[in-house]
């Protein structure tokens, strides 16, 4: 008997499941994989390095396999690091991955040229998030035929043009966030059509015209973010339909006029609302007050009038009233109590007090408190001496009274501002780890400490010298 033909066909099926156990992913894969290495010109932290032709793809960095098929691409910078990126471009061989479902190319910071059009002819792309990069141009309206996604993020990139009304075709959308971009002309009216998201994020934008009233079609939206626009007229009624889930409402830095609905109060869910500056006039409507879970709520640099409400807040985290037409006198008791609060600003709120007397539950947490602008008196010494993580205290235009060289500068401590104070002393040498500094107009005397500050920061003093002022006389 003649053994070979079996010894052959041992061999080969050998060779067969040796490979099939080795999974290596498919060529097509590989190919568009590699297609896209050579589009980046700059790798220097090594992102692609794993990438190596004749080695099983499916390994590399990133990459997830699934049968041997490629399902998803992830690479993503490290902000903190500055060699953390990637230049170049998104090449059209990425669209050989017929089975990719998520496209994850974020924080890359310097992946450019246009948008990726050729994403639509993959038929099993899902998840496109393309963050943080340099992508420009327009949006382009064969946008539309990508109907199966179910988010798009194109966040943080330099996108321009309008946004196309072909966007109404992506009915599968979840999120769709278009944030921190060029884009000019209205918000389409089509998006109506998009009744699964939960998650709408056009902020950052120059975008025009009316905030579309729309949000009767939305009945899963937990996050609105149109904040940093060119958003002009009311708050559409349609919103008050989203008070069930709305989680995050961010109107801020656009033209809006008009009362502050009383509705609000009913949207039980709010964690964050930012109204701040825009052109809303009125009171702040009483219904506030069930406003129970709010964690952020940014509402300055309105025309905001008295009363404001008494809030029945847990733990209020960041407040911003100022700059509006508040007589707040007081700070409110509900932020005193707050077990949890990092930021007050209450800068121009009517406040008249002493500091010395305000007894808030907890200090440790505070990053940032502006009160400039009121009739506060007394010391802050007491508060410095237990803020042991402040970022900014802007304290301009008040009636404080001490001597600053008993003032505690954390090492976190980057914005000092107590001009137009009556703050006597010296100035201690500490102020040269700050970032900014001003106290000018108070009864400051002796040698200024090094520093890198101008004089309109020391001006209007008793007696201070030295650089930047005028030398001290020997
Ligand atoms: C960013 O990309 C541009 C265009 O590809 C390139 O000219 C530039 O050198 C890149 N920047 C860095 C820091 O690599
Ligand atoms: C998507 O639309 C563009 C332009 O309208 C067209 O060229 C392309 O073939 C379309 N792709 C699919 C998958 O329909
Ligand atoms: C969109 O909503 C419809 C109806 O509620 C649902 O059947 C579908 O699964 C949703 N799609 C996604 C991607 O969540
Ligand atoms: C707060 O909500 C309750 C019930 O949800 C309602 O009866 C009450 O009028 C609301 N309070 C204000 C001030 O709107
Ligand atoms: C600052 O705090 C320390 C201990 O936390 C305390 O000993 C000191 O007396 C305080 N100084 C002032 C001025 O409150
Ligand atoms: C300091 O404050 C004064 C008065 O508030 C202002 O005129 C000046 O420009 C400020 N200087 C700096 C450096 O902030």
């Amino acid at each position: 008997m003649n053994l070979y033909p079996l010894t052959l066909f041992l061999f080969v099926s050998t060779i067969c499941c040796l490979r099939a156990a080795a999974a290596t992913c498919h060529v097509d894969d590989e190919s568009g994989l590699l297609g896209f290495k050579s589009g980046i010109t700059a790798d220097p932290s090594g992102m692609l390095g794993s990438w190596k032709s004749s080695t099983d793809c499916c390994t590399w960095s990133g990459v997830t396999c699934n049968n041997n098929r490629v399902t998803s691409l992830s690479l993503y910078g490290d902000l903190d690091k500055a060699n953390s990126f990637l230049s170049g471009i998104i090449a059209p061989s990425l669209s050989k991955l017929r089975f990719l479902d998520g496209l994850y190319l974020q924080n890359l910071r310097n992946v450019s040229g246009k948008f990726p059009a050729f994403l639509s002819n993959l038929p099993n792309l899902l998840f496109v998030y393309i963050e943080n990069n340099r992508i420009s141009g327009q949006i382009p309206e064969s946008i539309g035929n990508m109907t199966r996604l179910e988010a798009l993020s194109f966040a943080g990139n330099r996108l321009s043009g309008s946004i196309p009304s072909s966007i109404s075709q992506l009915t599968q959308l979840t999120q769709l966030k278009l944030g921190k971009n060029l884009l000019t002309g209205p918000v389409p009216d089509g998006i109506r059509r998009l009744k699964n998201l939960t998650m709408l994020s056009l902020e950052d934008n120059q975008l025009t015209g009316n905030i579309p009233d729309f949000f009767a079609s939305f009945s899963s939206l937990q996050i609105l973010e149109l904040s940093r626009n060119k958003f002009s007229g009311t708050i559409p009624t349609s919103i008050s339909t989203l008070a069930a889930k709305l989680r995050y409402l961010e109107l801020g830095h656009n033209y809006l006029t008009g009362k502050i609905p009383d509705f609000l109060g009913n949207f039980k869910a709010l964690d964050t609302l930012d109204l701040s500056s825009n052109r809303f006039s009125g009171t702040v409507p009483t219904s506030f007050r069930n406003l129970t879970k709010i964690f952020n709520l940014h509402l300055s640099n309105n025309f905001l009038v008295d009363p404001f409400p008494e809030m029945n807040v847990k733990g209020i985290e960041s407040l911003d009233l100022s700059n509006n037409m508040f007589h707040l006198k007081e700070i409110p008791k509900w932020v005193t109590s707050s077990p949890i609060i990092y930021s007050l600003k209450l800068a121009k709120c009517g406040i008249k007090m002493k500091l010395d007397d305000w007894k808030p539950s907890e200090t440790y947490f505070y990053d940032y408190i502006d009160l400039s602008g009121n009739e506060i008196s007394g010391s802050p010494i007491w508060l410095l001496n237990k803020t042991d993580y402040l970022v900014g205290f802007w304290m301009s235009g008040n009636k404080l009274r001490f001597n600053l060289e008993n003032l505690r500068i954390v090492e976190t401590l980057k914005y000092l501002d107590l001009s137009r104070n009556s703050v006597f002393g010296k100035i201690p040498k500490a102020i040269a780890g700050l970032d900014k500094l001003n106290v000018s107009y108070n009864h400051l005397c002796g040698q200024i400490p090094t520093n890198k500050f101008p004089a309109s920061a020391f001006i209007g003093n008793d007696c201070l010298c030295g650089s930047p002022l005028q030398p001290c006389k020997a």
